[in-house]
């Protein structure tokens, strides 16, 4: 699954034309509410695509027009293909419903309040889309949407807070990285704040583009892309060959447009044992957060690569965003919608998984099919499952990225938590690590914030002591209790024999 994604934001470029845009149908439109206000349309049907992942439908697009004009459900009956009873009792109330759900500020909306709302988008957004419209002819503007795929948003809940916050960072950082658990929601949040920014024009980018590095790309050939997806200001010359040289192009481009450049799973880059490329990247990102541009690289990543996590340590760019499992309304709506009803269930479940979508998600998937969606049935039997991805990146952890410290803290958590209580404390971890292994006390914090950071651990003050306290969430506890793979303890054996081979 190559994904590609480039679309340009200041609604000048999928939408140029609503009409050319669903195709030929719509040009067949009888009702006319001129072009301005047509314009203005766009925008309210990229707001309908970001509520319900679908696109006004030419029968919507009919009534809406129909109302603007001052048509009765029948006019607009017998001017189209439809039938009445279609249009007023089928597609006009769910209509009606999601415009206020969208533009009603809580009020229902109506006619007149659907004008006033067109009429205010209009104002502010017609100079803009002239600019644009204008820009569009230039010939060395050459912005343009490529095709790809971006995690669907159809059904999107919560991260209202996680979302503002990106708003701010992606106006005043060059990068960023939101670094979670397997199935937390990483991509899903960058693909709606895509979404989000690319109907809101105040944010400014010109360009916003998507790409995944799930197969690890070449440096050069991520580079080449990205400079193509970036069109030149000015004619440039044939692109030089050497990688820095091409980096420095792509600096220069986005000095001169501004990009959201998001590169998602970043942690694909860290598999395997190409170290020369993991080398190549590294310079790649230090000269991304270096040097001077107006764009902002946005990265999903399961792992906290030490390079960035260094940089963090020293406060300097990039930003850093710990992404956790949905808040309990979110996951409780992503469970509903999943099909389960019982909300004392549901929230057990949400507080074992401690949100995590996939997670959440994979757990009821199995309920249906074990327990034909008996929730009562399956509580009976309890057991933690850990979905088939989140596996895969403990494999990854243990197998390759941990170091012997910290996964001996997840040892020492993990036998804690099943001997006595849920949460160890800092003191405790410390003394039982020492007597595992000799490291010093400042690798061992080094190591804990490290595991903190990329959610391995949770950490919490205890409201009364005051002292930090660890713990581990259930699915990572399992993994290490149970071991599947020999990786968390018999490790070290194995690492020496790679390491030698
Ligand atoms: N806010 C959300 N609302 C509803 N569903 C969500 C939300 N966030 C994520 N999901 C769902 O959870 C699943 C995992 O999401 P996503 O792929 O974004 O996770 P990720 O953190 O990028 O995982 P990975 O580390 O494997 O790349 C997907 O099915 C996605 O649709
Ligand atoms: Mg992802």
């Amino acid at each position: 699954m190559d994904m590609d994604f480039v679309s340009e934001s200041r609604h000048q470029h999928s939408n140029p034309s609503f009409a050319s845009k669903r195709g030929e149908n719509l040009s067949k439109e009888v009702f006319s509410i001129g072009v301005a206000l047509e314009l203005a349309l766009v925008v309210v049907n990229d707001l309908v695509f970001i509520k319900r992942g679908k696109y006004l439908s030419e029968t919507e697009v009919l009534i809406i027009k129909g109302a603007l004009n001052d048509r009765e459900y029948e006019e607009i009956a017998t001017h189209s293909t439809y039938s009445l009873n279609y249009i007023q009792r089928t597609v006009a109330p769910q209509l009606w419903d999601i415009l206020s759900e969208i533009i009603g500020n809580g009020e229902r909306v109506g006619k007149k309040k659907l004008w006033y709302f067109l009429e205010q988008v209009n104002k502010k957004y017609l100079i803009q889309f002239a600019l644009n419209k204008k820009e569009k002819t230039d010939p060395n503007n050459l912005l343009k949407v490529s095709k790809g795929k971006v995690p669907d948003i159809s059904k999107f809940y919560g991260r209202a807070k996680e979302l503002s916050y990106l708003k701010e960072l992606i106006n005043k950082h060059r990068c960023i990285s939101l670094v979670g658990v397997a199935g937390v929601g990483k991509s899903t949040l960058a693909a709606k704040l895509i979404a989000e920014i690319s109907v809101e024009p105040r944010t400014g980018f010109d360009c916003l583009i998507w790409k995944s590095l799930t197969h690890a790309p070449l440096l050069q050939d991520l580079i080449g892309e990205l400079i193509e997806l970036i069109p030149p200001l000015e004619p440039e010359s044939t692109l030089p060959e050497y990688t820095q040289a091409m980096i420095s192009i792509l600096i220069k481009r986005l000095q001169s447009r501004r990009c959201l450049l998001v590169l998602d799973a970043f942690e694909a880059l860290f598999q395997g044992n190409n170290f020369a490329q993991r080398l190549e990247y590294g310079l790649f990102f230090h000269r991304l957060i270096e040097e001077e541009h107006q764009s902002c690289l946005l990265l999903t990543s399961r792992i906290l690569p030490d390079d960035i996590d260094i940089m963090i340590r020293a406060e300097q760019s990039p930003e850093y965003l710990k992404i956790d499992g949905l808040d309990t309304d979110a996951a409780m709506e992503l469970l509903v919608e999943q099909g389960l009803t019982d909300k004392e269930k549901c929230s057990e479940l949400i507080e074992t998984y401690r949100g995590n979508p996939l997670e959440l998600k994979a757990v009821v998937k199995r309920i249906n099919h074990f327990f034909a969606g008996d929730t009562k049935m399956f509580f009976e039997n309890p057991t933690t499952l850990i979905s088939n991805e989140f596996q895969a990146m403990l494999n990854e952890m243990f197998g390759q990225l941990l170091s012997e410290t910290q996964k001996q803290i997840m040892i020492c958590l993990a036998e804690e938590i099943v001997l006595s209580s849920k949460t160890t404390s800092f003191t405790k971890l410390l003394n039982q690590v020492n007597q595992k292994l000799s490291v010093s006390t400042s690798e061992i914090i080094t190591a804990i914030e490290k595991l903190e950071r990329q959610s391995l651990i949770e950490s919490f003050k205890d409201p009364l002591t005051k002292e930090i306290k660890f713990s581990l969430q259930p699915v990572i506890r399992k993994y290490v209790t149970t071991d599947p793979r020999g990786l968390v303890r018999g490790s070290n054996h194995s690492l020496k024999l790679a390491i030698a081979s």
